[in-house]
């Protein structure tokens, strides 16, 4: 078993060290400094001044280590993830959002005309509905997942900003339905990847993987889409960097303006159609 690291409590005269105690932990020192400013809910330009910590809030700092050293991801340990200036509470059960995700939010929102219906499929955490619904509040929005858990998160975060969230495979919640936008951020992992250890093993096999080559959920999500869009209405899907050309493929029989756009890192990130 890992000893839990030991650390230097401050009296309230003598300034928190730190530096020096960041770079004293067993972890990466970005990791120690971003756990002591979700502690103190504190910006990093808060480590200009100097830092006050308490006898409690060292001994959960260093629990907090602790839990990073056996492998547990960060947003887990603090239990929330920022997300297009949001705060999202996360936990076991649903995936952590990631910034690339961000970029899916932005092509939503461009174009979403007053009073539209839009559908957010794989909800996860509901970080994508929760980041349109402080935008757009003129939207309609309906949040979906088939994971009990992740929707337990999703519900927390969207209590009371007027989203309806329900249970089920794809689709299937929203039988009969038509929106003017669907945004997805689908499983799309290659079941055979490797993944850091913080994430396999620690975020939900659901949330991650999706067949052999990835595209399982996207294939099926790509052939339905069109019969809960309303005509002209777009479907805004993250996509696996590499699986921009097949994706296409699959989409051109069902959609116009198929389009792939890149992240900052130039990696293929979103996929854009219109039906
Ligand atoms: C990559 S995560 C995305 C979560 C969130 N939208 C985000 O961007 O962080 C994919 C989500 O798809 C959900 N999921 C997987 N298979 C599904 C299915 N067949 N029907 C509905 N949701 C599914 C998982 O539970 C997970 O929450």
């Amino acid at each position: 078993m890992s000893r839990v690291p030991r650390v230097a409590t401050t009296d309230p005269a003598t300034p928190f060290d730190w530096r020096r105690w960041c770079a004293a932990q067993a972890i990466p020192e970005e990791e120690t400094r971003y756990l002591l400013l979700e502690l103190l809910r504190l910006p990093p330009s808060a480590l200009a001044a100097p830092l006050y910590l308490t006898g409690r809030q060292t001994r959960r700092l260093a629990g907090w280590v602790a839990r990073r050293r056996r492998g547990a991801p960060l947003q887990y340990i603090t239990g929330r993830a920022h997300f297009f200036g949001e705060m999202v509470r996360v936990g076991p059960g649903c995936l952590v959002p990631r910034p690339e995700t961000e970029l899916l939010v932005e092509r939503a929102l461009d174009g979403l005309e007053g009073g539209a219906r839009l559908l957010d499929l794989a909800t996860g955490s509901g970080c994508i509905a929760l980041a349109i619904a402080h935008r757009r509040p003129d939207v309609q929005i309906v949040a979906t997942d088939r994971s009990a858990a992740a929707l337990t998160w999703a519900r927390r975060n969207l209590r009371g900003v007027g989203v309806t969230v329900h249970r089920g495979d794809l689709f299937a919640p929203v039988a009969g339905e038509r929106f003017d936008c669907i945004c997805c951020n689908p499983p799309y992992v290659e079941e055979r990847a490797i993944l850091p250890s913080d994430v396999r093993g620690c975020e939900p096999d659901a949330a991650l993987f999706s067949g052999m080559d990835g595209l399982d959920h996207i294939r099926r999500i790509v052939a339905e889409a069109p019969a809960h869009l309303l005509p002209g209405g777009r479907l805004i899907m993250e996509i696996g960097t590499g699986q921009g050309d097949a994706i296409t493929r699959l989409a051109r029989p069902h959609f116009t303006e198929v389009a792939i756009h890149r992240d900052y890192g130039n990696h293929e990130r979103i996929f854009a159609g219109r039906r």
